[in-house]
């Protein structure tokens, strides 16, 4: 392939360690230059030293006995995970000819990091790019996405109006030059997560506790990260995958379609590639307690040591780590834990997404709505945050009634946009996607076939 900027394949993106040492040396030199192309070899959950990005929530801030597993995103190339879907999406898309290295241009329906992923790929690999996404996202957002050389066109709304995003792409789809690198509806985001995401996890829990996961929570905006939860429960079944989603937006748990706060979930809708069949439970999640959560561990975590009685420091090392929907997981994960009453053998494993560096707009923007934040109010927030959560905000939907309803979600956004019903019929079986999951081995076949040329 004429042009062609070489990626690592998705067995290299897990286990990076089997990458030529020349690469590897590259890559590792590369750090020094986002914008290197060499750093397509750094999308992987790993550190230099082949660990696994994570941090374990003390005891004391979960108020729980389980083990929290938190998977850190922010180090990934372009500050996001997302940054690995945007990857793979294009890949693919090189491999299977509709893309011609550096003459298609890039299309990127997105709420953000996906798109910020996808305007980084597209400039390392030598693509134009446009990411489509709502106009009310974070600052920081478009900053980056302009950073990298993307252009943005944007549609207007909020995280819950993605679905004027998904309509604008319509236009693009007429031009044959343009590819749209579809996260909501295209496999290799599935693909990343499962195999990438999902063993990653697995390798994390086996250091902790009796080794296993007892529950995955991830809230899902294109719903790839919830594919973790069907590699960890092809290992483990008894695993419970939850999806949390915000009290305002509760579209998985009642079709409730409101604006919220949360950005990067809660997308009023069920993705075509979310797999309903492994999510077990649903949980509302309010939207400002995250950001409260947010604002609680970055800007005051000597109040919260003091509150839990934590030696002074210990707080420190999650400085920056985590973002709004990292705090909408680790309150679904704590009560999560709680709800199934998990012991000190038993694991959780959720997702940090991003960092805080997409957010200092979000906590002014709180301080300027809310006042700042003074002693007293920290003590209740947190007790309300890390120590509340009710019964009656976790919805079971492992019944085949539930499933139904959930396909009847899918099926009425995705029939709109072309799909036929046998291929949505398709997806209620586990089968669909564990064949999804086997072509790994081909694809990784055919770049390391094209890399080679
Ligand atoms: C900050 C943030 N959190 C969570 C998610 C949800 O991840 P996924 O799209 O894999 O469901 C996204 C997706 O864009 C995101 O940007």
């Amino acid at each position: 392939m004429k042009n062609f900027v070489p990626g690592p394949t998705y067995e290299e993106m897990l286990y990076p360690e089997e990458l030529p040492q020349t690469i590897r040396t590259k890559a590792a030199a590369a750090q020094a230059d986002e914008l290197d192309p060499a750093n397509l070899f750094n999308i992987t959950w790993r550190r230099s030293d082949n660990r696994i990005r994570h941090v374990v929530l003390p005891k004391e801030l979960t108020g729980v006995e389980a083990n929290i597993l938190v998977l850190v995103g922010r180090h990934f190339p372009s500050g996001s995970h997302k940054v690995g879907p945007a990857y793979a999406t294009l890949m693919e898309g090189e491999l299977a000819g509709e893309i011609v290295p550096g003459k298609s241009t890039m299309i990127g329906p997105s709420t953000g990091n996906f798109g910020i992923g996808v305007a980084y790929i597209s400039r390392l690999k030598g693509y134009r790019a446009i990411v489509i996404m709502p106009e009310q996202m974070s600052a920081e957002r478009y900053e980056r996405i302009r950073h990298y050389g993307g252009q943005l066109d944007l549609t207007p709304g909020s995280e819950s109006d993605v679905i004027l995003v998904l309509e604008r792409t319509r236009e693009y789809r007429k031009d044959t030059r343009n590819k749209v690198l579809a996260q909501f509806e295209l496999l290799p985001n599935y693909r990343f997560h499962r195999y990438v995401t999902g063993r990653s996890a697995l390798e994390v829990a086996n250091e902790y506790g009796n080794g296993r996961v007892a529950a995955f929570v991830a809230a899902p905006g294109s719903a790839g990260t919830l594919a973790a939860g069907d590699e960890i429960k092809s290992r483990f079944r008894g695993c419970i995958v939850c999806a949390p989603e915000p009290r305002e937006c509760s579209t998985l748990f009642n079709n409730g379609r409101g604006t919220h706060r949360i950005e990067g979930i809660g997308d009023k809708m069920v993705t075509l590639i979310h797999n309903v069949l492994t999510t077990d439970y649903v949980a509302l999640i309010h939207d400002e307690d995250c950001l409260i959560g947010l604002q609680l561990l970055q800007q005051r975590p000597a109040l919260v040591e003091q509150l839990v009685h934590l030696p002074e420091g210990s707080l420190k090392c999650f400085r920056d780590l985590f973002g709004v929907s990292s705090l909408c997981n680790i309150l679904g994960a704590i009560r999560m834990a709680r709800f199934l009453g998990l012991g000190s053998e038993d694991n959780v494993v959720t997702i940090a997404t991003d960092g805080f560096d997409r957010y200092p707009s979000v906590l002014a923007d709180l301080e300027e709505r809310c006042g700042p934040f003074a002693e007293p109010e920290v003590r209740d927030s947190f007790e309300k945050l890390f120590r509340g959560g009710d019964a009656a905000d976790l919805l079971d939907v492992r019944s085949a009634k539930e499933k139904e309803r959930l396909f009847g979600y899918k099926e009425e956004v995705w029939a709109g946009f072309g799909y036929s019903h046998t291929y949505l019929e398709g997806m209620k079986s586990q089968s669909f996607w564990d064949a999804e999951t086997e072509k790994i081995a081909e694809i990784d076949a055919a770049l390391a076939q094209a890399r080679s040329r």
